[in-house]
């Protein structure tokens, strides 16, 4: 098969696609929808996520230092488009797309109710890489949406229908194809 060469561009997919929600000091809470995110540490649990300096959001994220990663789903997809094409400055996220704020445990960002996963991060480091500037966080607190927890408290995370965004498209999971370490497990 031929193939083209292109210059060097983001071309790493599929990606998560989470919404990222704050609060200013003054209390106003906003969310903005982000792809260019990642884990990047185990121990201590440390995740990146990278935003452009423009954005209305992103002093908010600078001067509290504190924000929530939640985790989106085919019920959120439309609520996650909407978050990264709509300013804060302009109008109230949670309200148009009837989210709702619950109470973080170690942070004053709000949780998005609707998410069935909400990482609760302080920010540790800024790189300002050009374009977008990464914020490198601890993860602090994970909040889990118990209706995902099967009859041995192990949490399906596949039941809430997680989305990923790839190169401009939002797509579902699909198939489960193996779990970790099956290509090398013995058969019974
Ligand atoms: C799928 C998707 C992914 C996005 N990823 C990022 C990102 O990683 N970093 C970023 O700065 N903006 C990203 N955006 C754009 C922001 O979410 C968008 O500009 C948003 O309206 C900013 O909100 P704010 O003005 O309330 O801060 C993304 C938008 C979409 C739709």
């Amino acid at each position: 098969m031929a193939k083209q060469t292109w210059k060097g561009g983001n071309m790493l997919y599929p990606l998560p696609v989470v919404m990222v929600s704050m609060a200013s000091a003054e209390g106003r809470a906003n969310i903005i929808t982000v792809a260019w995110a990642g884990t990047i540490c185990t121990n201590p649990p440390m995740l990146s996520i990278s935003v452009r300096p423009e954005r209305f959001s992103y002093d908010i994220l600078k001067s509290t230092g504190e924000f929530v990663v939640n985790l989106t789903t085919e019920d959120l997809a439309y609520a996650t488009d909407y978050c990264g094409v709509r300013s804060g400055k302009d109008v109230d996220k949670f309200k148009e797309m009837n989210l709702h704020e619950e109470k973080a445990s170690k942070v004053k960002a709000p949780l998005i109710k609707e998410s069935p996963v909400n990482i609760e991060c302080k920010v540790r480091k800024i790189e300002e890489l050009g374009s977008h500037h990464m914020f490198l966080a601890e993860v602090v607190a994970v909040n889990v949406d118990e209706s995902y927890l099967n009859e041995k408290n192990k949490f399906e995370l596949s039941k809430s229908n997680p989305i990923v965004y790839s190169h401009g498209e939002y797509y579902g999971l699909g198939n489960l194809l193996g779990t970790f370490g099956y290509s090398v497990k013995k058969k019974k």
